[in-house]
């Protein structure tokens, strides 16, 4: 496989060329950050050197058309949420969305600046803030029940834990009723790289993110937006005017390099390396549960641990580890979550788990997360962000309308979404995780 764009930009950096464009350091903090210049192609027009990357792209994880971003998965998400809109809109009926409710917040934010309509989907089991079980069962007997077919069905998988979603069974249900299946594959990237293809192209997903830069050797904000072989061609027709719609006019060419170059080595030594690291990390995982910890989620390349039974919060033990120059993705009380690295100094599996078991184990903290519950809609999440706001401390939130979701909440999934009201339940979640203010309505319509 070739790197076009790479070749391009080396190619005129050797050139010593005289650089009247854009940017203004004119290659002196680094000769291949360029701007789209003649024959750089242009990244929402792609006709040369781009086109033929993202056709690498698309032939390496077999989609229709893969769309590169420079914005991460942010901004496939709101091409996606937009595309659903014009395809239900193709066929004159107003878009509705169903989505698991631990959906990230660009993704609420996109529908309601859109005026989407979503229905949220509720986690089959007890969940938490940041997973949200839905099974085809829970998903068939909720679109069979439903008042109005939804365009498309959206779900997180894999979730900020490292769950994953049946996402075969929830596209065969997507079909038998007639919607699309979108999805949310920010942290899933390589899983189309092991020894057996989960990712959501391979499942039957028609649409999905990928943020390459979270687990393929891609600089940060490298990302992709997937259009399956078997969805509808209007998507592959419209999707670069969607990416364009919310994108900057500035990508950044050190990441498109970035994900031009990441064609070549994933396919080549790096797969060989994904499958080793993946087996190593899951006997690391064993020998974690044998020495007492406790551990969820399927994903290989994430480790989350819930540490409440070993004796100590998330964030302790994130405190713990960072005091050993070791710096984990997430923590909050009951998780903490480790993204773990393909390629590594041999015996990295085995100083990790030698380290978190050298940590003496306590008496289990029984304290359980508070339980959440539903919100009611006051007004829509559209309507709700238009409205004057105001910022209130989490005390004298209550009974109050959330105006926009911007919570900041790591991993950015919010317990209450613009419109709903602050009940009494959310505000003890948001006190458990640390929110101290919330962006209001100033009256309660
Ligand atoms: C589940 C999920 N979706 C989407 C995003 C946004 O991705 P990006 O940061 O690549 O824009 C994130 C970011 O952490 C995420 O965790």
């Amino acid at each position: 496989m070739n790197a076009p764009i790479r070749d391009f930009v080396t190619n005129y950096a050797a050139s010593q060329p005289l650089r009247l464009h854009m940017p203004g350091h004119k290659g002196s903090a680094d000769g291949a950050d360029i701007t789209e210049i003649p024959g750089a192609d242009v990244l929402y027009h792609p006709m040369g050197i781009i086109l033929e990357s993202e056709g690498n792209a698309a032939a390496l994880f077999g989609t229709q058309r893969t769309v590169y971003s420079v914005e991460g998965s942010s901004l496939p998400i709101r091409a996606m949420v937009y595309l659903t809109a014009l395809y239900a809109s193709k066929s004159g009926k107003r878009p509705l969305i169903a989505a698991g409710r631990n959906a990230h917040k660009v993704f609420i934010t996109a529908a309601a600046l859109l005026d989407v309509q979503v229905r949220w989907l509720y986690p089959e089991g007890r969940g938490n803030l940041l997973s949200c079980d839905i099974t085809p069962a829970g998903l068939e007997a909720c679109l069979k029940t439903a008042r109005e077919k939804p365009t498309a069905v959206y779900i997180t998988s894999p979730d900020y834990l490292g769950n994953m979603a049946d996402v075969a069974g929830l596209s065969r249900v997507c079909r038998k009723f007639g919607c699309l299946l979108l999805v949310d594959n920010a942290h899933g990237a390589y899983l189309h790289f092991l020894p057996e293809s989960c990712h959501p192209m391979a499942l039957g997903a028609d649409l999905c993110c990928d943020s390459a830069h979270k687990t393929l050797p891609v600089l940060t904000g490298g990302a992709y937006l997937h259009i399956s072989k078997t969805a509808p061609a209007f998507f592959t027709e419209a999707a670069d005017a969607a990416m364009a719609l919310f994108a900057s006019t500035s990508p950044s060419y050190l990441i498109l390099q970035s994900l031009d170059d990441a064609n070549v080595k994933l396919s080549s030594s790096w797969t060989q390396a994904l499958h080793r690291a993946a087996g190593e990390w899951e006997e690391a995982k064993q020998r974690l549960e044998r020495g007492g910890y406790c551990l969820v989620g399927q994903e290989p390349l994430k480790l989350t641990l819930l540490p409440k039974s070993y004796g100590y919060t998330g964030d302790d033990l994130a405190h713990i580890l960072e005091e050993k120059n070791i710096y984990c993705e997430f923590s909050d009380p009951d998780h903490l979550v480790l993204m773990l690295p393909v390629e590594y100094d041999r015996g990295l599996p085995d100083r990790l788990t030698q380290t978190l078991l050298s940590i003496p184990r306590r008496a289990p903290i029984t304290t359980a997360p508070p339980a959440l519950g539903q919100a009611e809609a006051v007004l829509s999440p559209h309507e709700a962000l238009f409205r004057p706001a105001q910022t209130v401390s989490i005390q004298n939130a209550l009974g109050k309308i959330m105006a926009d979701p911007t919570v900041s909440c790591p991993p950015a999934i919010p317990v209450v979404c613009s419109g709903e009201r602050i009940e009494k339940w959310a505000v003890a979640a948001m006190e458990y995780y640390g929110i101290e203010k919330v962006r209001v309505l100033q009256t309660i319509p």
